[in-house]
């Protein structure tokens, strides 16, 4: 069983080993999920195996003013296809609705299929695309789902 909390410092380092396996090419630093903490736009929620009690996956948003920008979203590949990175969104989403939020957007590789689908699933839409945006490499592509 998976249970969502707010993440705590304490959940970082599993974070960090997540985040490596998830995006090798550009995983976020510890720094970066330690001003996630500190920052009060920042909504940053873990899912916590009740096995183990480690993080099998984690996801974050920036809420400013009545706009959502999802910055982050990740599940364990040992957790993967198992129902955890939907229920992860969608929680989001509802944390969105809850604070009145018109719209929640996001940026996702060109190519991520998973994410993609996942994404299309819960009903965003593809709105633009920024050319190699990811190491100069891969295009992003600009997703919204309005609320
Ligand atoms: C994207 C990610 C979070 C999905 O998490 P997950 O827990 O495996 O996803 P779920 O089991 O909840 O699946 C939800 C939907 O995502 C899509 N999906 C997930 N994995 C997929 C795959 N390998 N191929 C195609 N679609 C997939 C499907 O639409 C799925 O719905 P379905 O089960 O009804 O087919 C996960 O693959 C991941 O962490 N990837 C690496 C990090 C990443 O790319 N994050 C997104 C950055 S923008």
């Amino acid at each position: 069983m998976i249970r969502f909390e707010l993440m705590r410092a304490q959940h970082i380092d599993e974070i960090l080993e997540i985040e490596k396996k998830c995006f090798p090419d550009d995983p976020w630093t510890r720094n970066m999920f330690e001003s996630e903490l500190g920052n009060k736009m920042s909504v940053f929620v873990c899912g916590i195996d009740e096995d183990s009690e480690k993080v099998a996956a984690y996801g974050g948003m920036w809420l400013i003013a009545d706009l959502s920008e999802i910055t982050n979203i990740a599940v364990d590949p040992a957790f993967q296809r198992e129902g955890i990175g939907g229920r992860l969104l969608s929680l989001l989403i509802n944390i969105c609705r809850e604070r009145k939020a018109a719209a929640v957007h996001l940026e996702v590789r060109d190519g991520n299929i998973p994410a993609v689908s996942m994404y299309e699933k819960f009903g965003f839409k593809r709105v633009g695309l920024r050319k190699k945006y990811y190491g100069g490499k891969h295009d992003a592509i600009l997703m919204t789902k309005i609320l």
